[in-house]
């Protein structure tokens, strides 16, 4: 197996669930690529390069890990890199059934293409980006969900956004 996998998500924005299972992969695979990609079931908060930047300050000092966004279809992309691993971080049985339709459609586009699960930590399994954004827009304080060094960009941006 190719040792190079990759984490693809909406990233919007990174939190520290996403943050801990692209570390765990850092430390079992040789190479990490964090995908930013379209999901055409949301229409995203941030930019593209807002969640790119994001995500290169969180990720800074793991030598690994590559940052990249592209907006057509995942298995294509593992084909073009030669990627044959999807890693993804799956917090309750809530997440397991959209998981296990991307992870089949995935790989029914492309034979190569495994996806391995990473359980959530315990502290992670009730985050998700759409509670950050909603907390934040209502002025809650969201210091336990996001990377201390992008906390101050994410609640500007949203506080921005709601005028
Ligand atoms: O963080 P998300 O929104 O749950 O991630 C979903 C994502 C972006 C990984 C998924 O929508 C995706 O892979 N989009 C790229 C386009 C694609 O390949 N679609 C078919 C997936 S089965």
């Amino acid at each position: 197996m190719n040792k190079t996998v990759i984490c693809p998500g909406s990233f919007d924005p990174v939190t520290l669930g996403h943050l801990d299972v692209i570390k765990r992969a850092a430390r079992m695979f040789e190479h990490v690529i964090v995908a930013v990609l379209v999901n055409s079931a949301k229409s995203p908060s941030f930019s593209t390069e807002e969640r790119m930047d994001f995500l290169k300050e969180v990720t800074q000092g793991i030598e690994n890990v590559e940052i990249v966004s592209f907006d057509g279809l995942l298995a294509e992309y593992c084909r073009r890199r030669k990627v044959d691993a999807i890693v993804k971080g799956l917090r309750a049985v809530s997440d397991f059934e959209y998981e296990f339709q991307m992870a089949i459609t995935n790989k029914k586009l492309n034979p190569q293409l495994e996806t391995i699960f990473l359980t959530a930590e315990a502290d992670s399994m009730y985050l998700s980006s759409s509670m950050v954004r909603e907390v934040a827009s209502m002025g809650g304080d969201i210091s336990n969900f996001v990377p201390p060094c992008i906390h101050d960009r994410i609640v500007e941006k949203i506080n921005k956004k709601n005028g």
